[in-house]
């Protein structure tokens, strides 16, 4: 099938690659110049593990290319996937200025039947807003669909989660429409969703806000934990193992960052008050979440008082191992508020170091591995749970810290092990280990 992507974010770039491996021929647009000419010598604008590869070996095969001339994509494909930003407005709800732009310029060269669909995160109703604007702008006098196609890949494991999508869902006018993309999806063998569109779009708002709610749920339970002495990792086990409520997305932590929940929940808060209903849950879920940062940071004055002076290692900061993206990551605010009061900074992340640089205070030191950053400092905070820091050798760290104090905001070691090595260890949803002096 003949596929243009436009966008090359996250979304659009892994999408296309996908279905450039799938068989399929796909034109990536980018109105960035620059991101377009990196594309075509195989540099990648975001790192996210296998995608590389998979771009070099499709583009050299000649299934994917990449262009800058929407107009020309949208005139050789039958199938016009739309993945460019939905950033957040300052009231909350979605700027969909990206949208509007490229459904303006589809309609300016459409020229016979094509499907669109809104790949990118977009409120209930952008279908039909997607639908109109290029109605009224379309130049030629020609039939087309808008389709929605909600995409659920996480960061860091974009390649997995695309071939092995729990789900599918296309929300079409009909069934006959949804055939093409049931078409292009099939060689994944995954359960498909066929809906109506606004089903579809309320679908993948529903599910992230329903995810974050998770989080904060597991969060809230996490401060009851600390002040009974309960371990909130088992508390998330036992919950999990009930069918009904599910493992996943009961991790503790400062809350969800990255470029999705924040502003989807949001989102849905203000899709839910413009149709005049209040979706009371969500402001608690995002009050709670909101509250994670100041409450360690409340929990780290209490275990080594002022801040002013002390020196602290960081260990990870983007909002996820495997992913070099800083947006919305809990690091930047914990970072940031400890050094209006005076704290010095030595960090490391694996990747995200570059990212980070303008996001944080100018005379925070970029260090080369987990073992500088430990050097003199007055505790160690692991704010990202690569997987490298689970393998460090510890007492080394020990050795290397001036007091061993470490703080964890993804509980990424046992307390056994944490008292056996005779650390400090203040983790989330878990009795601390603090030397009483
Ligand atoms: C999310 C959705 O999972 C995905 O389906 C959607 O397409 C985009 O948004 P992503 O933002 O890439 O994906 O990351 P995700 O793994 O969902 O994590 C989001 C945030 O929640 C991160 O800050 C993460 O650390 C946090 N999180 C996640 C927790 O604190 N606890 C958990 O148990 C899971």
């Amino acid at each position: 099938m003949k596929v243009c992507v436009i966008g090359t974010g996250y979304v659009g770039l892994v999408t296309g690659a996908v279905f450039a491996d799938l068989g399929n021929d796909v034109i990536c647009v980018d109105n960035n110049k620059e991101k377009v000419e990196k594309l075509k010598k195989g540099i990648m604008p975001i790192y996210e593990p296998g995608l590389e590869e998979m771009v070099r070996h499709n583009y050299e095969d000649k299934r994917i290319s990449f262009t800058g001339d929407l107009g020309d994509a949208v005139r050789k494909s039958d199938v016009i996937f739309i993945a460019v930003g939905t950033p957040p407005a300052a009231d909350g709800s979605t700027d969909l200025s990206f949208v509007e732009a490229v459904a303006k310029e589809i309609a300016a060269h459409i020229d016979k039947y094509k499907i669109i669909v809104n790949k990118s995160t977009v409120p209930p109703g952008t279908g039909e807003f997607v639908r109109n604007v290029i109605e009224k702008n379309k130049r030629h006098q020609v039939d087309f669909d808008v389709v929605s196609n909600p995409e659920f890949l996480k960061e860091g494991s974009a390649i997995r989660d695309s071939y092995n999508p729990d789900r599918v869902v296309i929300g079409a006018p009909s069934q006959n429409i949804a055939m093409a993309l049931v078409e292009l999806y099939a060689p994944l063998e995954a359960p498909m969703l066929i809906t109506d569109v606004a089903s579809a779009e309320m679908i993948k708002y529903a599910s992230n806000a329903f995810l974050a709610t998770k989080i904060s749920f597991i969060n809230a339970v996490a401060n009851i934990c600390e002040r009974i002495g309960a371990d909130v990792g088992l508390v998330a086990k036992g919950m999990g193992s009930d069918k009904r409520i599910g493992k996943e997305f009961l991790m503790a932590g400062l809350g969800y960052g990255g470029s999705c929940f924040p502003k989807d929940t949001l989102s849905l808060i203000h899709t839910s008050q413009k149709f005049g209903e209040d979706f009371h849950i969500l402001h608690s879920v995002v009050k709670t979440n909101e509250e994670r940062t100041p409450r360690f940071i409340s929990r780290i004055k209490e275990t080594i008082g002022s801040v002013k002076g002390k020196k602290f290692g960081v260990l990870g900061l983007a909002f996820k191992p495997d992913t070099d993206d800083m947006r919305d990551a809990k690091s930047v605010e914990v970072i940031n508020e400890l050094h209006k009061e005076g704290a010095k900074f030595a960090v490391y992340d694996p990747i995200s170091m570059d990212n980070a640089k303008s996001m944080i205070p100018k005379d925070v030191e970029y260090m080369e591995n987990a073992s500088e950053v430990a050097k003199g400092a007055d505790a160690l905070i692991i704010m990202t749970e690569w997987k490298e820091f689970q393998g460090l050798n510890l007492e080394e760290i020990k050795a290397a810290m001036k007091r061993p104090l470490i703080l964890d905001v993804r509980n990424i070691y046992t307390l056994d092990r944490m008292e056996r090595l005779g650390f400090e260890y203040v983790s989330i949803g878990r009795r601390p280990l603090v030397s009483k002096n």
